[in-house]
């Protein structure tokens, strides 16, 4: 029997960090290969997210990724670090209809993966899958502004809250922190109005296309190290990866056609 104690960032470490005014930033990862190399690097929240679904899995967007593939992954990603928080996104169609519904699927990600929060896109509709799971003892992050998963119903992939649009937005994050989420994802809105609620919400508010002024910032791996080929206008690539990578293979496969990979040094004898 263990009784190794669990050595992750929690999230009430996360709340100290904001009320300290400490920017802190939540990374995607898919995979334990990437989860283990961002968790070493000391990126304290590592989010499971469905955008899986068209970073990871090859679909258009996120609507088709399934529970099972979110636990398979996330189960990877908590494999494959020590320290961060790992959260997982619920995906299209596993929480929308009722309360117990969310508690499946949360229960399924808690308990098969052993994730340590959930995510979930919506506001006011979304109220009572929250508290459901808050008080089933499973921290719950929420998702404002572009929600991916309705990205039919939005039009598209657009910026959220521009005029009259910002009450509603606004509205939903007091209704979701008063509800006991731990934070809140904003998604693709105005600076200036990511930096209203951020200066009204106790919790933190990470964001996403919404300016400097949230407290943390998230952003999908793939575009942060330039692996993406249509990245959006809010991601910034740090490296070029897929450059990198492109031209990584084609010297090894030059050296196989010109006999000269294996060297002596890779070889048996
Ligand atoms: O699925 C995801 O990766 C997300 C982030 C973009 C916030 O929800």
């Amino acid at each position: 029997m263990s009784n190794a104690k669990s050595q992750r960032i929690s999230i009430r470490d996360l709340a100290a960090m904001t009320a300290k005014g400490q920017k802190w930033s939540m990374i995607t990862s898919y995979d334990a290969v990437t989860a283990q190399i961002f968790d070493e690097a000391g990126a304290p929240v590592l989010l499971v997210g469905d955008s899986a679904g068209n970073n990871f899995l090859g679909e258009e967007n996120t609507i088709p990724v399934t529970l099972d593939e979110m636990v398979i992954l996330s189960r990877a990603v908590v494999r494959g670090s020590k320290s961060a928080l790992v959260v997982a996104d619920l995906p299209f169609g596993t929480y929308e209809s009722s309360a117990k519904k969310a508690l499946a699927s949360a229960t399924r990600l808690f308990k098969e993966a052993k994730v340590q929060a959930v995510k979930l896109e919506g506001g006011n509709k979304v109220i009572p899958q929250i508290k459901k799971l808050i008080d089933s003892g499973i921290p719950v992050m929420g998702h404002l502004g572009l929600t991916p998963q309705s990205v039919h119903a939005l039009g598209g992939f657009k910026v959220q809250g521009r005029g009259e649009g910002a009450a509603a937005i606004i509205k939903d994050a007091k209704a979701l922190e008063k509800a006991g989420v731990f934070a809140i994802v904003l998604e693709l809105i105005p600076a200036e109005l990511a930096q209203e609620i951020a200066d009204e919400l106790t919790i933190p508010v990470i964001g996403i296309g919404a300016g400097v002024g949230c407290d943390a910032q998230v952003l999908v791996w793939t575009d942060l190290m330039g692996i993406t080929s249509n990245p959006p206008k809010f991601a910034k690539a740090y490296r070029d990866l897929r450059n990198e990578m492109s031209s990584a293979l084609k010297e090894w496969m030059t050296d196989v056609s010109t006999g000269n990979f294996p060297s002596e040094a890779q070889t048996f004898h």
